[in-house]
């Protein structure tokens, strides 16, 4: 039995939505809390599989974690070195950040472990943490390039000037986290700008970090942890694609409360916009460390753009529902420099292609991206069936992709909806998607 959704065209979005924590920012909270001297208070913790497994892997290694409730979380901190060998593997799950930053945090540890994960995650790759720890003296072995991955107890690391070749905020944070344990300053050089989380909750916990987005980002250890609070703000991640079904289809209008908008983030906004979306940003505050603000999103005809390159890190995660907006726009939308995106939880230029393509949207796959041809018609997606391939972002843009169909689209493979978004089924209807959950 699979879990699937099945979703009926003619649906409309309207009312608010309050988005669930960030999943980079949950992840953050519980790894570094748990090497803090102290109590760190965590709230609006976003409970998902994937933060969970980074939650579970500090209690394996002897960090009590109290859980008041499902989105407060309290971590007591046993302190740069006072982590313990955990009794067996620590499994990742579905959870690429999990692993790619546990690699770091564990790369400077005086005992073993070995990280596991899902079918998905054990094809992802991990020389790109386990190569630039291995030059900070960390012992570690991946499975041809991939999960397992086994990290041999160390000695003391050594800092490095690090040039990061893959735009990446997970391999980013693995080096600064290993840097936390080496004694010099550990430099990480950037050619694009990846998500600054680690850098700024590093801060919170009173490590001096000194960083220049999209350049780079340095610390020196060994480098203390002090208890903190953090306030987890909503994920614009997942606000992606209630940012999308309301550009298609709201009436009138669609808030989303209390989103993330940290600048390392915002691409799928100025995308859209770019393509002609109307969203507003209100009401925009600090929660903690990060800017938030509601998103006012109206109903908006869209024409399609090349999307600047310079746009495509800060909105790498948002591209499977930015696909099916392009598939809504007038004209042709191009999307170069985003081969990373074939090595997320599915390769999703070539399962979102299928997906279209399965829905009748003409577009053609590109060694770096994709071309999706798209119209005016009011309803340009005929119903069908699409494979998810088990991602969950996959699976939640083609829901949004009924709001212009003319047909039923029943989506397979939809259980990992539950890594990153495990409302957003009830969210999506309570909104006015017509989506039921079904087992096939
Ligand atoms: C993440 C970084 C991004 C993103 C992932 C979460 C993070 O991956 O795609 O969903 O929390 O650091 P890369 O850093 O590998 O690009």
């Amino acid at each position: 039995m699979n879990e699937c959704f099945r979703v009926e065209p003619g649906g409309a979005l309207a009312g608010e939505l309050q988005i669930p924590g960030d999943k980079s920012v949950s992840h953050r909270s519980v790894l570094l809390g748990g090497i803090a001297e102290g109590v760190t208070e965590v709230n609006g913790f976003l409970e998902s599989e994937d933060c969970l497994a980074s939650l579970n892997a500090m209690r394996a290694m002897g960090v009590t974690i109290e859980r008041p409730s499902a989105a407060r979380v309290i971590v007591h901190g046993v302190g740069l070195h006072g982590l313990k060998a955990p009794a067996g593997d620590l499994d990742m799950g579905n959870a690429g950040t999990a692993m790619r930053l546990s690699m770091g945090l564990l790369a400077g540890q005086s005992f073993a472990t070995q990280l596991v994960g899902d079918a998905s995650l054990s094809k992802r790759p991990m020389e790109r943490a386990a190569a630039p720890l291995r030059l900070m003296g960390a012992v570690i072995d991946t499975t041809h390039g991939k999960p397992p991955v086994r990290i041999h107890g160390a000695g003391p690391l050594t800092a490095i000037d690090y040039d990061l070749s893959v735009p990446s905020a997970q391999v980013k944070s693995a080096i600064l986290l290993a840097g936390l344990y080496a004694r010099g300053v550990t430099t990480v050089r950037e050619h694009a700008i990846t998500r600054d989380h680690t850098e700024r909750m590093l801060r919170a916990f009173g490590v001096e970090v000194h960083s220049t987005m999209g350049v780079q980002a340095s610390l020196t250890g060994p480098s203390t942890l002090r208890a903190c609070s953090i306030d987890v703000p909503g994920d614009i991640s997942s606000s992606a694609f209630f940012l999308v079904g309301a550009v298609l289809a709201a009436a009138p209008r669609v808030v989303i409360k209390n989103v993330g908008i940290n600048p390392t983030r915002i691409g799928v906004i100025e995308i859209l916009k770019l393509m002609g979306a109307r969203i507003e940003l209100t009401n925009t505050r600090v929660l903690g460390d990060e800017p938030v603000a509601d998103l006012v999103v109206e109903k908006s005809p869209l024409k399609g753009i090349d999307v600047p390159v310079e746009w495509v890190p800060l909105a790498i995660d948002e591209f499977p529902a930015i696909f099916v907006a392009a598939a809504c726009a007038s004209g042709t939308t191009r999307v170069t420099q985003a081969a990373e995106l074939k090595v997320k939880e599915s390769d999703r230029i070539g399962v979102m292609a299928a997906g279209l393509q399965a829905l009748g949207i003409p577009c053609e796959v590109l060694a770096d991206g994709m071309v999706i041809h798209g119209s005016d018609d009011p309803h340009p997606f005929k119903g069908g069936w699409v494979d998810s391939h088990g991602d969950h972002r996959i699976a939640m843009a083609f829901a949004m992709a009924s709001l212009r169909s003319s047909g039923v689209i029943e989506i397979a493979d939809t259980a990992n909806v539950a890594t990153s978004f495990p409302s957003f089924e009830v969210s999506a209807r309570t909104l006015g998607l017509r989506i039921e959950g079904v087992r096939r």
